[in-house]
């Protein structure tokens, strides 16, 4: 085995050097994977831990280059679930057998943080886990949510390059984005973030600088998807985030951060068929299957070719279940808050 694949494995930890020259090496892939599939089972095991995901706004103030939920899209139809649709949509994401609900919008400022409490604390009353993933907000904010009983929180910061997160997201403010990941980790938040892989100017250092950042800020999850061109954004032209990068920073980040949750994310799935089941034996252990009801699911049209978007919960429930027997794992039983063991 490579050298440092192998010091990886053992120690958990790789210079920025190191990490740059394992991205960048040709015909590594498999092995990456492999080496990060037998960390993966060492330190969180064969269940794979499902997350309803309930898309409950498109509508947002910011206006992100990559993401069709941009303010400036006209061509989306938006809309807003309301409170109770919410909850009906958490109940039956309770009675597929999901253990964690995940509440993703825009940032949709219309939901006050009081509001989102309201629909936290009914949901909490289900005995499910409740996921955030609804953008910046302040500290006051999250400390409404977090006493409303919500358990972990969302937030991708998209790149640690400083200059191209803002060339990306215009109004927005890298500097902003790490103040809330380090208001959420304050908070007691099981804090998700994560990166975009694509994205036109990214370099192999930047990427390679996303995973010394997630090991810095003790990430409990880690979501790692390629950019997908929306031809309704800026980003209508460049090309889509390359897959076996994609897959090398998610056995990357396996490795150096053993214990951490990583989700096979659907975006991943748009690139080819089958990858969220290969990114399952690459280092992740965390599905999002989507449990929005009816034509919301086509609206919140972040990219184009969304997986699933013709599908019922029912469908995509049945159909992870197959997924993951058919790699020999099975689905989790308990809520998957992080392990700690090191
Ligand atoms: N608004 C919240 C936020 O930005 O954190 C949560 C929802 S946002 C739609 C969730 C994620 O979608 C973002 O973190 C971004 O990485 C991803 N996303 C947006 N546009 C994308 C695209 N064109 N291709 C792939 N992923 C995209
Ligand atoms: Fe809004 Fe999030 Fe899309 Fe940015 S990524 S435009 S914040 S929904
Ligand atoms: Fe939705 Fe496969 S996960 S149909």
């Amino acid at each position: 085995m490579n050298d440092l694949i192998k010091k990886a494995q053992q120690l958990h930890s790789l210079t920025l050097e190191e990490i740059i020259y394992l991205l960048q090496q040709k015909n590594n892939e498999e092995e990456l994977a492999q080496a990060a599939d037998i960390i993966r089972q060492k330190y969180v095991g064969d269940g794979i831990h499902l997350r309803g995901l309930i898309e409950f706004s498109n509508i947002c103030r910011q206006n992100c280059l990559y993401c069709g939920l941009r303010r400036d899209n006209k061509k989306i139809e938006r809309y807003r679930l309301n409170d109770q649709m919410i909850v009906e949509m958490a109940k039956k994401a309770k009675n597929y057998g999901y253990k964690t609900v995940v509440l993703q919008s825009g940032e949709d400022v219309f939901f006050t943080a009081g509001m989102l409490a309201d629909i936290v604390k009914k949901i909490k009353e289900m005995d499910l886990a409740v996921t955030l993933s609804i953008g910046e907000r302040s500290f006051e904010e999250y400390e409404i949510l977090k006493k409303a009983g919500a358990d972990r929180f969302l937030l991708r910061i998209e790149t640690t390059d400083e200059k191209l997160y803002d060339k990306m997201d215009p109004g927005m403010s890298f500097i902003n984005r790490r103040r809330c990941l380090a208001d959420l980790k304050k908070l007691n938040y099981e804090v998700g973030t994560g990166c975009l892989v694509g994205l036109p100017g990214q370099s192999m250092e930047s990427l390679a600088n996303d995973i010394l950042f997630f090991q810095q800020i003790d990430a409990d999850m880690i979501g790692i998807g390629p950019l997908i061109p929306n031809e309704d954004t800026p980003l209508a032209k460049v090309k889509s985030g390359d897959f076996s990068l994609t897959r090398k920073m998610v056995a990357l980040i396996r490795l150096l951060l053993p214990e951490a949750n990583i989700p096979a994310t659907t975006a991943m799935e748009t690139l080819q068929p089958n990858a969220r089941t290969i990114i399952l034996c690459s280092g992740a252990n965390v599905v999002m299957p989507n449990v929005t009801e009816g034509d919301y699911r086509r609206k919140y049209a972040l990219y184009p070719g969304k997986i699933c978007v013709a599908d019922t919960p029912e469908q995509c429930r049945s159909c992870m279940g197959n997924k993951i027997s058919s790699i020999g794992r099975y689905i989790s039983t308990d809520k998957g808050f992080r392990q700690r063991n090191i």
